[in-house]
């Protein structure tokens, strides 16, 4: 048995007639760029967040990046994140020409330990940006209550967390800010690239829809530094028309956890831990085991095709060497890297593929 770590053509075959049919619709108006389109798609995703603002850009990272820049955060401003991310979210704060500073992570669930926060704060901290990795969002009431007292802006990584709920709250509704990326692979994804930004903020999100489109408002009108960082029409169509079915796809990812989870139960790995107060969405199903490398050439030999998300943690990326960060330094978050297996978990698995699974865990451990 084949079993890949994402199979999109399963999910895009019976969305297939309405997609094409809207993007000849589209390409027969022509009319490309923040469109009717973009701007449904916008109103769609604010109400699925519950949020004021939704400012549909061109991917995550941008989503970011143009975030920061709406606060005003740059050279000489600290913004605290964690190492175990993808390269996407200390990149942005790069781009910005603000500081990433790292702390570690907490070992069950691998989110930023929130208690390490206060101790990172400096003069220079102007934001701290938590990242719901996996689909599972940060301990954010004593983030937010530790920002507010210190004046700082929160700004949500919720990349691979569309839908996920945190005490009811949607993620990216409970910061200042919230980035959400629609690379192909999400539990809402763009056939390209794409992202969105919310804000329940009047003034970020006038600063982000102008920044997003060269700093304009007004057709060459250019009123703030900006770049070009729009979300385009055909990959509203293709957002659109899944969006109303992301809950159902995100139920199914967590039906799939609940049997992994049950079936995992007797072997020697780590299952994802879930807080309580979360629903987690399970972009990624991450256990963690010592013999990682030797069980992942299994399953691979095996027909399963597991993911490691990530094997080398940012801080000790060549990229950003010269933040004088050291092996060492971030003891969780560099232990976890050797030990995280991601299990494939799109919404039209099967039992008999989940099954397969995890006898072929079983097998390797026997
Ligand atoms: C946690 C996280 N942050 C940021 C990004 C960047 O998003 P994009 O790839 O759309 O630029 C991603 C996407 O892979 C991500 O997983």
């Amino acid at each position: 048995m084949n079993i890949p770590l994402v199979d999109l053509k399963l999910q895009y075959a019976p969305l297939k007639e309405e997609i094409l049919s809207e993007i000849s619709k589209t390409l027969d108006g022509m009319h490309l760029f923040l469109g009717e389109n973009v701007q449904a798609l916008e109103k769609e995703y604010s109400a699925f967040c519950g949020v004021k603002h939704a400012i549909g850009v061109s991917d995550g990272t941008q989503a970011l990046h143009i975030l920061l820049r709406a606060f005003e955060i740059g050279p000489g401003d600290e913004v605290i994140t964690v190492s175990h991310t993808f390269i996407a979210t200390a990149e942005a704060i790069l781009l910005a020409g603000a500081r990433p500073v790292f702390v570690d992570i907490d070992p069950h669930t691998m989110l930023m330990d929130v208690s390490l926060v206060e101790q990172a704060i400096t003069p220079r901290t102007r934001a701290i940006l938590p990242v719901h990795l996996y689909g599972q969002t940060v301990d954010m009431d004593p983030l937010l209550s530790l920002a507010s007292r210190y004046g700082l802006a929160v700004i949500e990584d919720a990349c691979q967390a569309h839908g996920a709920t945190y005490k009811d709250r949607k993620a990216g509704s409970m910061g200042d800010g919230a980035a959400f990326s629609f690379y192909f692979s999400k539990n809402l994804g763009a056939y390209g690239e794409g992202g969105i930004i919310t804000t329940n903020d009047d003034e970020i999100a006038r600063r982000v829809r102008m920044i997003r489109d060269h700093g304009s408002a007004q057709k060459y009108h250019h009123d703030l530094l900006g770049m070009n960082a729009r979300l385009d029409e055909l990959q509203a169509v293709v957002l659109r028309a899944k969006l109303p079915y992301l809950e159902s796809w995100n139920e199914k990812r967590r039906q799939h956890a609940a049997h992994l989870n049950a079936l995992l139960k007797n072997a020697p790995v780590w299952i994802p831990f879930e807080r309580r107060e979360n629903c987690h969405v399970y972009h990624l199903y991450v256990i963690r085991c010592k013999e990682r490398d030797e069980l992942l050439a299994h399953l691979k030999e095996h027909g399963v095709f597991a993911g490691v998300h990530y094997p080398i943690p940012v801080h000790l990326q060549q990229a950003v060497l010269d933040l004088g960060y050291k092996p060492g330094d971030l003891p969780i978050t560099e232990q976890v890297v050797g030990e995280i297996i991601s299990l494939p978990i799109y919404a039209e698995l099967t039992q008999e593929q989940i099954e397969y699974m995890v006898d072929e865990i079983d097998a390797f451990y026997a």
